[in-house]
């Protein structure tokens, strides 16, 4: 199984949005599985700081950053060309990146909409476009980063929800052009405490409840660590047989009946 497991050895990925919460733990994850890895992030301070503390045992070199938007050709472009230089060669890319505006329809502006539409779905896009001419030479693999809104909403979540309902649909159409030499995945986060995983500065216990964490059927929130657990499983062999799939990591909330009284 630990063979399988680290059968990337050396090989390099990119991150996008990898220098905080979820896409930092990926991010260790990759590096603790061997890999190189380049994150894709557009805040420089957190990308400088991830830089430096996940290189673990195997050196700093492992960990590199290119500063910008993952909804910009130019840095997708960039970090490709940087993550086809490091070690055997890129095999594994995630689509992590997004943001979110919740807002209600009538205060949602266009500008806001194509914003989130830009970083959360395009930025899938272009990742996929630009990484999968390299992906595809070494049998590679990637995941996309969707959420359990986009299967059901609160109120007031229309972009987000609309961009990550794409994302699922992205996912497939993928795996389905760019079979068999890739196989695309895509995990939909429930409700993840991030807080241990945010640059130094912004760093803290997740300040959560009793009720946040017994309303869950496993019993609590989520940490970014199960989300990253699974994202290596599905870059690696062990995962040979599954492409096109979403797979919800939400601690069974989106299994559960919601009626009152
Ligand atoms: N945390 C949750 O509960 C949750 C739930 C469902 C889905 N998700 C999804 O998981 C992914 C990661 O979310 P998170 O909660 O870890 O977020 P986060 O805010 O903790 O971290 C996001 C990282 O992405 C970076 N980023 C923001 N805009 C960017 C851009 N345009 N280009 C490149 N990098 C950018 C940020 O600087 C940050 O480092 C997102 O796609 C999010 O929608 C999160």
């Amino acid at each position: 199984m630990q063979a399988q497991a680290l059968d990337r050895r050396d090989y390099s990925a990119i991150v996008t949005g990898g220098a905080q919460g979820i896409g930092k733990a990926i991010t260790q994850a990759l590096v603790n599985a061997g890999y190189f890895v380049v994150i894709v992030d557009a805040d420089a301070r957190a990308a400088r700081e991830a830089c430096g503390e996940l290189g673990g045992e195997l050196g700093a070199d492992r960990v590199h950053a290119v500063v910008g938007s993952a909804g910009d050709d130019a840095v997708i472009r960039e970090a490709v060309k940087r993550a086809g230089r490091l070690g055997k060669g890129l095999a594994a890319a995630v689509a992590n990146a997004g943001v979110s505006r919740f807002k209600s329809l009538a205060k949602l502006s266009l500008k806001e909409w194509n914003e989130v539409l830009a970083i959360n779905l395009t930025g899938g896009f272009l990742l996929a476009k630009h990484a999968a001419p390299k992906l595809a030479r070494h049998g590679g693999a990637m995941v996309l980063v969707a959420s359990s809104r986009a299967l059901q909403s609160e109120a007031d979540t229309l972009a987000y929800s609309a961009s990550k309902g794409g994302v699922v649909a992205l996912t497939h159409s993928l795996a389905i052009s760019l079979g068999p030499q890739i196989r695309v995945n895509c995990v939909s986060p429930g409700w993840i405490a991030t807080d241990a995983w945010q640059r130094s500065d912004r760093r803290r216990r997740p300040q959560l409840s009793a009720a946040d964490h017994a309303q869950h059927p496993v019993g609590r929130v989520g940490v970014p660590e199960d989300v990253a657990s699974l994202v290596r499983y599905l870059l690696s062999s062990e995962a040979g047989f599954i492409t096109g799939a979403n797979f919800v990591v939400d601690g069974g909330m989106t299994r559960k009946m919601i009626y009152q009284g």
